[in-house]
């Protein structure tokens, strides 16, 4: 009898749940709009990085870039190694425009790749201009 009696009181619980489903149910509605909101936020901030890195060149990384990556072809010191001599006597007679466009689309059917999918249009302008710097490699 007093177990009928638990059994009776037993429902309660239960009742609180189904009480708890709507609730639950809420929560599942909120997950997605949670989703979509930190979605949101996130291009928001790729967007803000891109824009920021168009605006102010990062010229340390730009400059690890030519003596790094253009350095592995063109030598550490860029004197030359599988791709030519890189040093600003040497692109003297190239104007920067030229150079920009070599570097954002490389030469076709050499090793020379392009870095277009890699920086921007403004980061290949700098890199030009600091490869026909005098003072700069
Ligand atoms: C995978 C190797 C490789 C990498 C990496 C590379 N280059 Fe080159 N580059 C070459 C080769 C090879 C040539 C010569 C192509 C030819 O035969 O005309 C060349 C040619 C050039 C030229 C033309 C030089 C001239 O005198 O005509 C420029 C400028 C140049 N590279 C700049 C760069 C810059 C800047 C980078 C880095 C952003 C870079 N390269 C990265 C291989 C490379």
């Amino acid at each position: 009898m007093a177990k009928l009696g638990c059994r009776k009181s037993g429902p309660r619980p239960t009742l609180g749940g189904r009480e708890a489903l709507p609730g639950a149910r809420t929560g599942v509605a909120a997950r997605p709009s949670g989703w979509t909101a930190r979605a949101v936020l996130l291009t928001a901030a790729l967007v803000t990085t891109t824009a920021f890195a168009a605006d102010t060149l990062d010229t340390n990384a730009l400059k690890r870039l030519v003596h790094q990556d253009c350095g592995s072809c063109h030598g550490l010191s860029l004197k030359g190694g599988l791709g030519p001599d890189l040093r600003s006597e040497t692109l003297e007679h190239y104007e920067a425009e030229v150079l920009t466009s070599v570097i954002l689309d490389g030469i076709p059917d050499t090793a020379m790749p392009p870095w277009r999918p890699l920086i921007s249009v403004e980061e290949a302008e700098w890199i030009a201009r600091y490869l026909l710097e005098p003072e700069a490699p």
